[in-house]
């Protein structure tokens, strides 16, 4: 079973939310999914109890309770657990961090949250952990260009190391609204352009995986991340 677990110190970066739409992603890509919201402020479990669909499956659980889960997710026959993690609890993001596969650290491009996000690395970089970050509530490509901040946000978390998803979420309305009704923009705007990022940041992870037995790097090698990252400077998805 592959465990995806997402951090970040910073409250409100869009941890939740990422957790909600790649469960969706995985569950709709045939994969038995299961959700650990480990935040007290139960975001998921409400997401969950506002969703018609009993899939993908979320629980509540403690952090440092993850290991007996796994099994038990692994015993059932499970292929994905998402770790859904609260902000300010550098413990939980470790333990989260510790048992998962992959690790996503959720940011936004502003002043506030990059520098916000060093505590968050400087946490996750002794483990040798593969970790990538993913860039949130990015305001859209104007045309062709970039906004600034977008840009300017690439270059800042490339200089952190960590590899950089190659497909940014944007700042849109209908990430609210599916979420408040339990759904995912890919189940309530298929061909919307949020439902394009979500295909694309999940494809993305899931290449990262270590589904049927292929195997992923115990680090995240910088060089060969740099082609993937050189992408984000013009990332796509507008
Ligand atoms: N891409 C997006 N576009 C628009 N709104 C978003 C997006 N991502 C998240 N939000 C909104 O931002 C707010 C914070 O998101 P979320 O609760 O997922 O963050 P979080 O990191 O889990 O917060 P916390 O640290 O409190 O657990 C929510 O109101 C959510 O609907
Ligand atoms: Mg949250």
């Amino acid at each position: 079973m592959n465990i995806i677990a997402v951090v970040a110190q910073k409250g409100g970066t869009g941890k939740s939310t990422v957790i909600a739409n790649l469960a969706v992603a995985a569950h709709l890509s045939e994969r038995r999914t299961i959700v650990v919201d480990t935040d007290p402020q139960g975001c998921i479990v409400n997401w969950s109890r506002a969703r018609q669909a009993a899939e993908p499956a979320v629980i509540y659980g403690k952090a440092a309770a993850i290991h007996p889960m796994r099994f038990a997710a692994e015993r059932a026959g499970l292929d994905l657990m998402l770790i859904d993690t609260r902000a300010s609890s550098i413990e939980d993001s470790l333990d989260a961090a510790k048992a998962a596969q992959l690790t996503l650290v959720v940011v936004r491009p502003t002043a506030i949250d990059l520098h916000a996000i060093r505590k968050t690395i400087e946490a996750l970089k002794p483990l040798g952990r593969p970790a990538a970050f993913v860039l949130n509530q990015a305001p859209s490509r104007r045309v062709d260009r970039e906004p600034a901040i977008v840009g300017a946000a690439v270059e800042l978390l490339l200089d952190y190391g960590l590899a950089l998803a190659p497909v940014a979420l944007r700042s849109r309305g209908i990430y609210q609204t599916a979420f408040a009704q339990g759904l995912s923009p890919q189940e309530l705007d298929p061909e919307g352009l949020a439902a394009g990022e979500l295909r694309a940041l999940w494809e993305h992870v899931s290449e990262r995986l270590a589904w049927a037995g292929a195997s992923i790097p115990a680090r995240i090698p910088r060089g060969p991340e740099r082609p993937v990252a050189e992408k984000n400077r013009n990332i796509e998805h507008s």
